[in-house]
C-alpha cells in the first residue's frame, strides 16, 4: 500500500512574488527524481511521483526544491552526463511534467531550482558526436582537441577512482580530447563563443519554463589553461558574471547557486563583489567537512577559523548554502593531508566508505545512527549564516548501501511505508532502478516516513520542529554572525544578530547565542559575549528562561554529552 497520510496544516509560508532574494529565507531539500517516488509503476522515479509528494515537503516546511539532472542522459553519472539539454529522461517524465512540476510548487509556495552540469556533455550529445566526426563542421571546436595528452599540466584529476589522465584519446577523430570529470564527459570548448551562447540560451529555455533558480554545476572548471590549475580561471570568473547580467536583465528575482568545491579562500570569490556580482549562493564547502571533523576530534577551533576568516564579508544579497551531506560523496579534496586521514579513520574505516578523495556515506551512519549527534549536525546546518541545503531522506534517517557502486551508496529509493519496495514503487522489487535498504539497522521497516509521522518524538518530527522554529526568527536567515569566544576547547558559540531592517516582512531586531558541544561528556563553558552584559536568556525551542549574562558580559553554561542550545538574548536597554 502506498503512503495515504493526511497532513497537517502546513506552515505559513512568505509570499511567491514578493521577495526577489526569496532564497536568503528559504529552506532547500534536494530530490533525486529517480529515486524519490514513482507514479507509473516502471521502478523508476519520476517527475510525477515527486508532484505526487510535494505535500509532504510542504508539510516538512521546505521552501525550494533542488532537482539534480533529468535530462536525456545515458546514466552513466547520474544525468550529470547530458544528452541534450532541452528534453526530459523518458522514465523521468517530458517537458509538461516539468511544467506542472514548477505550477503545483508555485501553488504551495515552493520554488523549484535546476541543476545545470554546463561544463561537459555526455560523449552521447549530438554535439560531441559531430565534433568528432567532423572537425571542420560547425560543431568542431565546441569541445577541447589536442593532438597530445601533455596540455594543462597543473589540472588535477577529480575522480582519482575511475580516471588517470584529464585527457582520452578519441578513435574517430585520431585527437584527445579534455574531460575534467569522466572519460564519457567530454568538456565544453567556453573559449567559442558559440558554446557559452548556446549554454545562456540553454539557461533562457529553463528559466522561461518558470523555474526559480540554476545550480550551476562544476562551475570552476569551465576554462583551462597552461598556467593554472583550471580552478576559477579569470575567465571563468568573466563567463559567471555574464550570467549574473543575463539573470538580472531578463529573470530578476531567480536565483543562481555555484557548485565550486574550492579551498575556504576562494569558494567565495563565486560571489563575486557588489559592482561585479557573480552567483547569489555558494555552496558553503569549507564548513561542511569542518562540521564532521568537530564531531570526532572533540574541538571546535577548525570550525570557528573557518566561520571567521571563509565567511568574511560576502557582499550584499549573496547567501551560502549550507549543507551536511548530498548526492555526492562527502569531499575531503580541500582539507588538509592530515584531516584527510583523521576522517577516513573516523568516517570511512572501511575502504568500501569510500570514494575518490571523499566519503559515500549517508548522514546517519556517518553519525553511527546517534540521535543526539544527529540532532546537533541539524542544529548547526540550521542556525549557521546562509540558508541549509537537506539531502532527501536524511529527515528519516536514511541509511546507505555501500555495497551498491560509486556514489550510488547514498542515492537508494526514498523510504516512505514499511510496504513492498518502501512505498517508493509498485514495480516487482527486482526492478527497482536502485535496491531499497534493507540493512540491519536501517531497514525500511523500521526507516521509514510511515512510521515516523506516527511516532511524536520521531527526527522527522524533531525536523519539522526545529525548521519551524527557524522559520518563526528571521535572525537565522539574515542575521550577522560573530564567533563567541568560549573558554572549553570543546565548545562553539556564536551571536546571530538582525537589525529586523525587513519590516515589511514582519521582522523585527533580534539577537540569539547558538551555542553547540562536541564533547562525547557533559562539560561546562563559559562563553565571552561582549556588549551583551545583563542580557536575558531564553531558549528558542521552549521559551525557558536560562540565567542572564553576567555583569562581565559572560555566561556559564552547561551543556550534556553533543548538546546545544539557541537562546534569544534580550539586550539590557541602553540608559542615558
Ligand atoms: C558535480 C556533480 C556530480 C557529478 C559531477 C560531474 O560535481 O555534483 O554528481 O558527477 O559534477 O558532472
Ligand atoms: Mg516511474
Amino acid at each position: 500500500m502506498l503512503l495515504r497520510v493526511t497532513f497537517t496544516a502546513p506552515i505559513q509560508m512568505p509570499g511567491l512574488v514578493l521577495d526577489p532574494r526569496w532564497y536568503r529565507r528559504a529552506v532547500f531539500y534536494e530530490v533525486l527524481v529517480r529515486s524519490f517516488s514513482d507514479s507509473d509503476g516502471d521502478g523508476v522515479g519520476d517527475l510525477g511521483g515527486l508532484i505526487a509528494k510535494l505535500d509532504y515537503l510542504q508539510w516538512l516546511g521546505v521552501d525550494a526544491i533542488w532537482v539534480p539532472p533529468f535530462y536525456r542522459s545515458p546514466m552513466r553519472d547520474g544525468g550529470y552526463d547530458v544528452a541534450d539539454f532541452r528534453s526530459v529522461q523518458p522514465e523521468l517524465g517530458s517537458i509538461d511534467d516539468v511544467r506542472r512540476l514548477v505550477s503545483d510548487a508555485h501553488a504551495r509556495g515552493m520554488r523549484i531550482v535546476l541543476d545545470l552540469p554546463l561544463n561537459h556533455t555526455s560523449d552521447q550529445h549530438e554535439w560531441f558526436r559531430q565534433s568528432r566526426a567532423d572537425p571542420d563542421g560547425p560543431y568542431g571546436d565546441w569541445y577541447v582537441w589536442r593532438d597530445t595528452d601533455t596540455g594543462f599540466p597543473r589540472t588535477r584529476i577529480i575522480f582519482t577512482d575511475t580516471e588517470e589522465s584529464n585527457w582520452a584519446f578519441d578513435p574517430v577523430r585520431r585527437q584527445f580530447y579534455f574531460h575534467r570529470f569522466f572519460s564519457h564527459q567530454p568538456d565544453l570548448n567556453y573559449e567559442n563563443p558559440a558554446v557559452r551562447a548556446e549554454i545562456l540560451d540553454t539557461m533562457r529555455f529553463w528559466l522561461d519554463l518558470g523555474v526559480d533558480g540554476l545550480r550551476l554545476d562544476a562551475i570552476p572548471y569551465l576554462f583551462e589553461s597552461e598556467e593554472g590549475n583550471g580552478e576559477g580561471e579569470p575567465p571563468t570568473h568573466a563567463f559567471l558574471r555574464e550570467v549574473r547580467s543575463m539573470v538580472d536583465a531578463e529573470y530578476p528575482g531567480r536565483m543562481l547557486l555555484a557548485e565550486a568545491n574550492a579551498w575556504p579562500q576562494e569558494v567565495a570569490t563565486y560571489f563575486g563583489t557588489a559592482e561585479a556580482p557573480e552567483a547569489h549562493m555558494a555552496f558553503d564547502f569549507p564548513v561542511m567537512p569542518r562540521v564532521f571533523y568537530a564531531m570526532r576530534s572533540q574541538h571546535a577551533g577548525e570550525l570557528v577559523k573557518v566561520l571567521q576568516e571563509a565567511h568574511a564579508d560576502v557582499p550584499d544579497g549573496a547567501a551560502w548554502g549550507a549543507f551536511l551531506r548530498n548526492h555526492d560523496e562527502l569531499s575531503l579534496e580541500m582539507v588538509s593531508e592530515e584531516y584527510r586521514h583523521a576522517m577516513y579513520g573516523w568516517y570511512a574505516y572501511d575502504p568500501r566508505m569510500r570514494a575518490n578523495v571523499g566519503i559515500r556515506r549517508r548522514l546517519a551512519p556517518l553519525l553511527d545512527n546517534d540521535r543526539e549527534e544527529i540532532e546537533l549536525a541539524h542544529a548547526l546546518l540550521l542556525s549557521l549564516a546562509g540558508s541549509p541545503f537537506l539531502y532527501y531522506g536524511d529527515e528519516i534517517g536514511m541509511g546507505d548501501n555501500i555495497w551498491l557502486p560509486d556514489r550510488d551508496a547514498s542515492r537508494t529509493p526514498m523510504q516512505w511505508t514499511p510496504d513492498r519496495n518502501a512505498g517508493f514503487s509498485s514495480a516487482d522489487p527486482g526492478k527497482l532502478v536502485l535496491p531499497v535498504v534493507q540493512s540491519l539497522v536501517y531497514h525500511y521497516q523500521h526507516v521509514n516516513v510511515e512510521a515516523q509521522l506516527a511516532q511524536s518524538r520521531s527526527l522527522l518530527r524533531w525536523i519539522r520542529g526545529a525548521l519551524h522554529v527557524r522559520r518563526q526568527h528571521p535572525v537565522f536567515a539574515l542575521g550577522d554572525l560573530r564567533v563567541a569566544p568560549s573558554d572549553h576547547e570543546s565548545v562553539l558559540a556564536y551571536v546571530r544578530e538582525y537589525a529586523g531592517s525587513e519590516q515589511a516582512f514582519g521582522d523585527r531586531p533580534e539577537t540569539v547565542l547558538c551555542v553547540f558541544s562536541f564533547a562525547h561528556t557533559p562539560v561546562s563553558a563559559r562563553i565571552s559575549l561582549d556588549g551583551l552584559a545583563g542580557a536575558a536568556a531564553t531558549d528558542l525551542f521552549g521559551g525557558g528562561r536560562f540565567p542572564a549574562v553576567g555583569d562581565d558580559g559572560a555566561l556559564e553554561v552547561t551543556l550534556g554529552a553533543r548538546g546545544f542550545y539557541w537562546l534569544r538574548l534580550e539586550p539590557v536597554p541602553r540608559v542615558g
